[in-house]
């Protein structure tokens, strides 16, 4: 078996009717015990088909941290539209690099014993481009190994993307200190007279309107209202940075957006690609946006174990907490049957979930709830393979980096 996402989209969308789909789940799942996490071919092919349509043309590099399954990677890669990956750890980095070749490693990176593995390898220096904000970055590298006596590495520049907003301060992820096009491409022209380095791109991830709901039922006229205006701060901005560093290096690529934000950065004229990872999967996180609706493509279910009370079932498993702050959101959320809720002292237990709700009643030990996780990615790091299920078919079984013995983060 292999995952092909390129063979004929389901003509309906069968999670519309929850009853169904997961109740098509559970049949094909049926002869695996235990906690098993799935994904839904129908659904992750139309997720990523859904994420090209809002890409407009703008090609997509695949987050894998939202991911972490090689062979989901692979096949979203070979649909038109993706080009490219955006690694998260440059062990990972050079790990994909055996079979990729254009691999963007959307962080900054401290790991010696990878940058020395990076340097010694000629093949993956020219696949791999190193993610930098501070010179710093750059001195860690040369004091590993000196210009002369490795290949040449490639970097980027990632340049902050947030928000100063009049009178409100930060609004956004904290991450590069550069944030005028003059700190910019300060650092670029430092970086093109450094022997031994390559500017090849730029990256602004405006995670204020990519990794931001606007209609998650709190608080979203404010929201919508911020990320109107941080969007067209950041059009100008951006702009401005990328005619800047145009002067200085000629850029293979300027990377922005994600998931949550692919309509409004594709329209940005300076960006090149977009990023995207989040939707394929579709952590339940990415649930309340305006501009789209992913399925359920990722869900784990979980097995009663004891019912402590008539009106309560308790599941063996369900503390895989997202990260980020501990509130109620990062928590995994119980999707089938429906309106089950965790006990208020107890949460999503670490090893036992006990739930609440009119069809905790009806649950017996043996029977299966189903939970989708806060994030795409991290379920990833519970298990060490999804099963494939196609309609009600279990069809295969797809290895996640846990599963293939890799814990990068
Ligand atoms: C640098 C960068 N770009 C893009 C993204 C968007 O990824 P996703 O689509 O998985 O939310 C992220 C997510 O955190 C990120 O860190």
């Amino acid at each position: 078996m292999s995952l092909d996402l390129l063979s004929s989209p389901a003509a309906t969308k069968p999670w519309d009717d929850p009853a169904s789909y997961w109740g098509a789940m559970t049949h094909a799942l049926a002869d695996v015990s235990g906690p098993v996490a799935a994904i839904n071919a129908d659904a992750l092919r139309y997720n990523a088909l859904d994420l090209v349509v809002r890409a407009g043309g703008v090609p997509i590099r695949v987050a894998s941290k939202s991911v972490r399954v090689r062979e989901v990677l692979d096949a979203v890669l070979a649909l038109p539209g993706y080009r490219g990956i955006l690694a998260f750890t440059l062990p990972e980095a050079l790990w994909l690099a055996a079979t990729h070749d254009d691999i963007v490693l959307g962080y900054p990176t401290a790991d010696r014993g990878a940058l020395a593995a990076l340097t010694t390898d000629e093949a993956a220096a020219s696949r791999i481009t190193l993610m930098v904000d501070d010179l710093a970055q750059l001195d860690l590298v040369d004091a590993i190994a000196a210009p002369g006596s490795r290949p040449e590495i490639r970097v980027a520049i990632d340049a902050d993307a947030s928000w100063r907003a009049p009178g409100l301060g930060h609004i956004g992820v904290l991450r590069s200190p550069l944030h005028e096009a003059a700190e910019v491409a300060s650092l670029a022209r430092a970086i093109a007279r450094r022997p031994g380095f390559r500017l090849v791109g730029l990256m602004m991830y405006e995670a204020q309107i990519a990794g931001q709901g606007d209609a998650t039922g709190s608080g979203d006229a404010v929201i919508r209202w911020m990320q109107r205006r941080s969007g067209a701060e950041l059009l100008d901005r951006r702009g401005a940075i990328v005619a800047a560093l145009r002067d200085i290096a000629a850029l293979d690529f300027v990377n922005g957006g994600g998931t949550g934000s692919l309509e409004l950065t594709a329209s940005d004229q300076a960006v090149t690609e977009l990023t995207a990872g989040s939707g394929l999967l579709a952590g339940h996180l990415f649930d309340g946006y305006r501009a789209f609706d992913p399925a359920p493509a990722a869900a784990f279910a979980l097995e009663v174990v004891r019912k402590p009370a008539a009106d309560v079932a308790t599941v063996l498993g369900g503390g895989w907490i997202a990260s980020g702050p501990a509130v109620e959101s990062r928590q995994p959320r119980a999707v089938w049957p429906p309106d089950l809720r965790t006990a208020p002292r107890e949460g999503s237990g670490e090893v036992q979930t006990p739930l609440r709700g009119a069809a905790a009643r009806r649950l017996r030990v043996g029977d299966r709830v189903w939970f989708r996780h806060a994030k795409s990615g991290e379920l990833a790091e519970r298990v060490e393979r999804y099963h494939l299920v196609e309609g009600e078919r279990l069809v295969g079984e797809l290895a996640t980096y846990r599963g293939e013995g890799k814990a990068f983060l």
